[in-house]
Order: structure tokens, then sequence, then C-alpha cells
């Protein structure tokens, strides 16, 4: 850990500065030697696996890194962290359990994404806990991106997936005392606790991601959020790094929010930069109703570099590396 620490701030401090200045004097070998150098600061840094998750999701991340610690890989990292949140039927954003549309109906939306930029979604499925691996499923096992609703439900049956009743009482409950008044206004913070979208680095440098979400409660029948839209919820590029939404995905939609973040990391911004860059162009937006809704992002850049931003408060990260799985609270936009 003190050894990755050193190469870490050699490599964005010392060397950096001492690049910048060589390049400044014009001083082609000595730049040429630091710029080795600083690749292989940078390449020291690899092999070194991180998990990063939205939200206050330790057992998952937890899961996550078992898996990449045993020489497991990216995919299968995250594959794995959300369905430990899908199965959470306690957990009423995700999965088994998740909070129905206005209608009754739990409806799950999710994505992967791997290291050659592969990708797979499901959206408005019913009656099975693992959407995730579902949308892992229609990557690697169709010819397609995305599955909807029935046709994705019974996709999921014939691969050997379980049909299960996903309303639990607690959700059931809920949705009957929200029908009592039946107002539709989107949560800034439900809970804490929202869509589950995850990174991970594995030992070979790789990255992947995913999103899994049973998306707004009591939203109108047939609505699809941005977590299973890749480039909006979700976005790999394993030569730059990965990003992942939470909150309200219509506006994450609008703003083709992980996308952005990881052109942004392209063009030399650190992933903190990025995903405030990225949630200023939703607040900055003209008659932006940003006071009424949350939009998180979380970014990885292939450094192992890591990022988190909100427009409101509460927001966290979960942040697994170096045996230490911990929560980061997210620095936000709205202070007033
Ligand atoms: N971010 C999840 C949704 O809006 O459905």
């Amino acid at each position: 850990m003190e050894r990755r620490k050193f190469i870490k701030t050699a490599s964005l401090t010392g060397v950096g500065l001492t690049l910048g200045s060589t390049l400044l004097n014009c001083d082609e070998t000595v730049s040429e030697k630091i710029t080795e150098q600083h690749s292989e600061a940078i390449n020291d840094l690899y092999g070194i696996p991180l998990v990063v998750a939205t939200w206050h999701v330790e057992n998952a991340t937890a899961k996550a890194m078992e898996i990449l610690q045993a020489g497991g890989n990216a995919l299968d990292a995250v594959e794995q962290g959300c369905r430990v949140e899908e199965a959470d039927a306690k957990g009423q954003t995700v999965g088994k359990g998740g909070l129905p549309d206005r209608e009754g109906n739990v409806t799950l939306d999710a994505s992967i994404m791997d290291k050659h930029g592969n990708c797979g979604s499901v959206v408005y499925l019913q009656n099975v806990t693992h959407a995730v691996s579902v949308a892992r499923k229609v990557m690697e096992e169709t010819p397609h991106v995305m599955l909807a609703g029935e046709g994705a439900k019974q996709f999921a049956l014939s691969k050997g997936f379980q049909s299960e009743d996903l309303l639990t009482e607690a959700s059931k409950n809920a949705w009957e005392k929200w029908k009592i008044n039946a107002q539709y206004q989107p949560i800034i913070n439900i809970e804490n606790h929202d869509t589950i979208g995850m990174l991970a680095i594995d030992k070979n440098g790789d990255i992947s991601g995913a999103c899994t979400t049973s998306g707004l409660a009591y939203k109108m029948e047939g609505r699809v959020g941005d977590s299973p839209i890749i480039g909006s919820g979700l976005f790999i590029d394993n030569d730059i790094g990965g990003c992942v939404a939470t909150g309200l995905g219509e506006e994450v939609v609008k703003t083709v929010g992980s996308f952005l973040v990881v052109e942004l990391m392209r063009q030399g911004k650190s992933p903190q930069q990025a995903c405030e860059e990225a949630i200023g162009r939703i607040v900055n937006k003209p008659n932006s109703d940003y006071k009424n809704f949350q939009v998180g992002y979380v970014a990885v850049n292939k450094q192992g570099e890591t990022g988190c931003y909100s427009i409101h408060q509460n927001f966290n990260m979960t942040k697994f590396q170096d045996g230490v799985n911990t929560q980061i609270q997210s620095d936000y936009f709205n202070k007033a």
C-alpha cells in the first residue's frame, strides 16, 4: 500500500511536474526518459484491483473484491457485486423488493459492459431478480444489446432464471400508502440508496461496469430510466476508464452522462473533474429544475484514480482497494 501511494504520488506530482518543466525546456532526451518513467509508474498501478460503486454497498463491493483477489476478471466482479444488492429483499431500489410502478408492477432495468466495449441490457424486466445477469446473457448469448419486457423475461426463463414475485410485503405496503394520495414527485435521495452502479479494475488492469435498478418508485407503467441505456447509466472504455450514474434517470439520459464523463477523461480531465463537469451540464441548463432532483456520478480512470460528484449532499461512493472497503462522502453542487 505504501509503495502504491509512493508510486501514485510520484506519478502525479514529482514526475508530472518534472515532465512539465522538462517539456517546457524542450529537452527531448530527458523528456523521453521521464515519459518512460511516468508510464512505468502508471503501469505499476495496474494489477491492483479496485471496486467502486454508487451508494452505501459494502457487501456488494466486498463480493466483487473477493472475485478480483482470487484472480477473477472485472466483468465477473461487477456482475456478482450487483447480484448481492439485487438479492437483498430489504433494499427497495434494486432487484427483489424494489418499489413498484404506480400499477404495482416491480420492473427492473440493468446493464453491463466489458473491457472490449461489448454490452448488454434489459429494460422493463419483471419477475426475475438478477437483471444484471440477464443483461450479461443478452451481451454474451444474443446478437443484440437490449431486450425489453416480456421478451427479456422469456429469454431469461429460457436461460434457466427462475420466475418469482418481486413485490415484497414491505414494498406492497409502501405502494398502498402512496396510492392514498398518488402524487408523483421525484424524491431527491431515496433513503440514501438508489441505482447500484459498479466499476471494477482487475489484476490485468481491465475495466468493466454494471448497473441495476428498479427505477423510480411509482413511475408510470412502462417508464425506463438511464440505467439500461449504454452511455447514460453506464459507459466503459478500457483505454480510458468508466462511469456509472444514479439519481433521476431522465436527466442523465438528456446529457448522455456516463459517456460524457468518459469522454471528458479522454480529454485529460481527472475522474473527479469529469464528474463535476457532467453535473454542471445538468445544473447549468437554462431553467434547470435541479433543486428538485438528485443525480450522482462515480468514475474511475485507467490509472485507478476515482471520482464522485452529485447535485445534492448525501450521495456517497463505496470504494474497495488495498484492503479498505469504505464509504466516501461525495462533494456536491448545491451548497446554497
Ligand atoms: N437512475 C435510475 C432511474 O432513473 O431509473
